[in-house]
C-alpha cells in the first residue's frame, strides 16, 4: 500500500513528453527537444575545476548541516552585490541539494496541515505537489496572457483567509518566461503574509531586471539555486534564505534528514558565485539565449501561436496554441509523434495554461529552426 499523501501527486507530464521522445529515439526517430527546461550548456570550466581540487583537497566529509560557511557568505555578497539588499546575514541561508529540497524545507516549516499558500495558475509544476504533500491546500489564482501572465494582487486579496500562510512567486517565471513588475511585488509584500519567492532563474533575464522579494520585505522566504544560471542540474545545488527565527528549526529537519548538501558541489558554488572567468561564461550563454529567444518568438507568431507579451526571462515561451487545439495534452503528444517535436503541453502548469503550450529554448538555434520546420510543415498540412 502506497500512503494517501501520494495519491494526489500529480506526474510531471514534462516528463512523460520526454520519455516518450526517448523511446523514439532508441527506436532510430530524430526529435528535437523544445520541451526540456535544462540548459543544454555544460557547466564552466572554473567551476567544473575547483569540484576537481576540492575532491584533491578532500572536501570528501559532511559539511555544516547548514553548508559550508565559505558557501553562505558568498550567497550573502551575491544578493548583497545583485539586489543591493543588506537584510540578512550568512546564517539565515541554508545550502540544500537542489532548489526542490528547499521547498520541502521551507513549505515544511510553515505549513501546518489544512493551511493554505496562494499560487498562480499556471505555475511550476512541481510547485503544489508540495504543497499538497504536506496535506495543505494550493489556492491558485489565475493569472492572465494579457497581463503577461503576472499577478493581480487585488485577485489575491480576494483568496486570503486565515489559513493563508504564504504567497508564492517565481520571476522570471516558468512556465511563462515572464517578469513580475516590481511594484505589483510592492504590492504584494504589503500584504503582510510571508512571501516566497523562487529565484531560481535570476540572471537569465535579456531586458529589465528581476528584483529580489528580499529588497520589499524581510518577511519572506527566498528560494535559489545553481541549476539555471550556472548550467549546474545535474550538481544538485540550492539554497534558502529565511528569517531568523525559522534557522534553528530548519537545521534539525536538515541535520535529521539530508545531515548536509554534497560538499564538492558546494565548493563548486563558491566558485560559480565568485570567479571571474565565470562571469564571462555566463554572459555568453545569456547573449546565447537571448538570440535564441529573438528567433523563435516572431517565428512562433508565423506559424500561428499567440503571444501577446514577448517573455524576457529564463528560457521558455508559454505560446497561446488555441488556434490548434483546445487540449494541450492531446496537441504535444499529436506534434511528438507526427512532426517529431518534443513540446510541453500547458495543462502542466496548472487549469489556466490549457490552450498554451510551452517552448523552451534550452536547445541550439540550429535545432530550434530545424524543430520550428517541422512543427510549421505539420501544422500546415494538419488543416485547423
Ligand atoms: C521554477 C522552478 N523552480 C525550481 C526548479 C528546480 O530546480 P533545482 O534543479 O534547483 O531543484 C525548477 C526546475 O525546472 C523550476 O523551473
Amino acid at each position: 500500500m502506497v500512503c494517501r499523501r501520494l495519491k494526489d501527486m500529480t506526474s510531471f507530464i514534462v516528463m512523460d513528453v520526454l520519455e516518450r521522445a526517448q523511446e523514439m529515439e532508441r527506436a532510430g526517430e530524430s526529435v528535437i527537444h523544445l520541451e526540456v527546461g535544462e540548459p543544454d550548456f555544460n557547466t564552466p570550466e572554473a567551476i567544473k575545476e575547483s569540484a576537481i581540487e576540492a575532491l584533491r583537497r578532500g572536501d570528501t566529509h559532511y559539511t555544516h548541516s547548514l553548508g559550508t560557511p565559505k558557501l553562505r557568505e558568498a550567497i550573502c555578497a551575491y544578493y548583497s552585490k545583485t539586489y543591493g539588499v543588506n537584510n540578512f546575514e550568512p546564517d539565515q541561508v541554508i545550502v540544500t541539494s537542489g532548489t526542490s529540497p528547499a521547498f520541502l524545507v521551507g513549505m515544511s516549516t510553515v505549513l501546518e496541515c489544512g493551511d493554505e499558500i496562494i499560487l498562480s495558475n499556471p505555475h511550476y509544476s512541481c510547485h503544489p505537489n508540495f504543497v499538497r504533500f504536506l496535506e495543505a491546500v494550493p489556492k491558485m489564482v489565475r493569472v492572465y496572457e494579457e497581463d503577461a501572465f503576472q499577478y493581480r494582487p487585488e485577485a489575491i486579496k480576494a483568496e486570503l483567509t486565515p489559513r493563508t500562510k504564504a504567497i508564492l512567486i517565481n520571476s522570471p517565471a516558468n512556465p511563462t518566461g515572464n517578469l513580475l513588475e516590481p511594484e505589483r511585488m510592492a504590492e504584494i509584500a504589503d500584504l503582510g503574509r510571508l512571501v516566497m519567492s523562487d529565484e531560481i532563474y535570476h540572471g537569465l533575464v535579456y531586458e529589465g531586471r528581476a528584483r529580489s522579494i528580499l529588497e520589499f520585505t524581510d518577511n519572506c522566504i527566498v528560494y535559489n539555486g545553481f541549476s539555471k544560471l550556472y548550467a549546474m542540474t545535474g550538481w544538485r545545488l540550492g539554497y534558502l534564505i529565511v528569517p531568523k527565527y525559522m534557522v534553528r528549526p530548519i537545521q534539525k529537519m536538515v541535520q535529521n534528514f539530508f545531515i548536509s548538501a554534497n560538499s564538492v558541489a558546494q565548493a563548486a558554488g563558491c566558485t560559480a558565485l565568485t570567479d571571474p572567468s565565470v562571469r564571462e561564461d555566463v554572459q555568453k550563454m545569456l547573449e546565447t539565449y537571448d538570440r535564441r529567444r529573438r528567433y523563435i518568438i516572431p517565428r512562433l507568431r508565423e506559424i500561428g501561436f499567440g503571444i501577446t507579451v514577448e517573455p524576457t526571462g529564463a528560457f521558455y515561451v508559454l505560446a497561446n496554441a488555441r488556434r490548434f487545439t483546445d487540449d494541450s495534452y492531446k496537441f504535444a503528444f499529436e506534434v511528438l509523434e507526427n512532426a517529431k517535436v518534443g513540446i510541453t503541453p500547458g495543462v502542466d502548469f496548472g487549469s489556466n495554461a490549457e490552450g498554451y503550450v510551452r517552448f523552451s529554448y534550452a536547445n541550439s538555434l540550429e535545432n530550434i529552426k530545424e524543430g520550428l520546420n517541422r512543427l510549421e510543415n505539420y501544422l500546415n498540412g494538419r488543416g485547423r
